[in-house]
């Protein structure tokens, strides 16, 4: 039987690379998304992939459309959680709206994807998580106070998860993206991408959604069952840690 992957924020960007990579390594795929139909509808059309939506900062929201998913799909075994904002001002500035915004998205929108898929899980002793972080979460960044705290927040959620999982076969991994050339990077005023961001990555461009596709692909695999509470870093060089 075809294993079933859930991934939220699976319908543009990042996620749609990793949708459609596992799809295409033979799972079913559910992808999530929050409010834009229009891409939704559009990534469904071109490749099958079932969308469901539902924001990922409500507890009760995801578990039912989890619940959802397994009706349709058949129980989950692989989750990434990659659904993620940005809401970015220095910190002088920044509201506790902005904080309260992105940690909700980013932070406990991981709890609540992972907590609903955890028990089944370990009663079938099998599982793999897999979840987006930055490389913005490894170093910091000025601007990103918000941001970063929840990207280095996945880091520590991925370590204990890898802890408690690994008796029951499940796996518990974070990638850590550099700048990725999504909708959330170009966005950047292209000034500020040109003369401040891409000097500071060694390869010389921004990576491609594909390449962190290809990472999660891994990681979900049966081949990486002792890789366990790691972080894979794709950037370019930017950053080691
Ligand atoms: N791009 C980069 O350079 C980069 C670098 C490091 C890490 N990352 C991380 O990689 C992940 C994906 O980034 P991306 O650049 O691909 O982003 P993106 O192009 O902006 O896509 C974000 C996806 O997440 C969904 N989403 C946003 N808020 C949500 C919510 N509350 N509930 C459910 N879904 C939600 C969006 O749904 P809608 O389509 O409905 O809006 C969309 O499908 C994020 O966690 C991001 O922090 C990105």
């Amino acid at each position: 039987m075809a294993r079933v992957a859930l991934v939220t924020g699976g319908s543009r960007g990042i996620g749609a690379a990793i949708s459609k990579k596992l799809q295409s390594e033979g799972y079913s795929v559910a992808a999530t998304y929050a409010g834009n139909d229009e891409a939704a509808a559009k990534f469904t059309e071109e490749t099958g992939i079932k969308t469901y939506k539902w924001d990922v900062g409500s507890y009760d929201d995801s578990a039912a459309g989890i619940a959802q998913v397994e009706a349709d799909l058949g129980n989950i075994d692989t989750v990434v959680a990659n659904a993620g904002i940005t809401w970015d001002g220095f910190f002088h500035k920044m509201t506790p709206e902005q904080w309260n915004k992105v940690i909700a998205t980013n932070l406990t929108g991981v709890f609540n994807t992972v907590r609903p898929v955890w028990p089944g899980m370990r009663e079938r002793k099998f599982g793999r998580v897999v979840v987006i972080s930055s490389v913005n979460g490894q170093k910091g960044q000025a601007g990103q106070v918000n941001y970063a705290a929840t990207k280095a927040g996945d880091i520590g959620i991925v370590r204990s998860l890898a802890q408690e999982g690994a008796r029951a076969g499940i796996t518990a991994n974070a990638v850590c993206p550099g700048y990725i050339g999504t909708e959330m990077v170009r966005s950047i005023d292209e000034d500020v991408l040109n003369k401040h961001i891409i000097p500071q990555i060694p390869a010389g461009r921004l990576g491609e959604p594909e390449e962190i596709a290809r990472c999660v692909a891994f990681l979900a695999s049966e081949d990486a069952g002792f890789i366990n509470g790691s972080t894979i870093s794709a950037n370019g060089a930017q950053f080691f840690s």
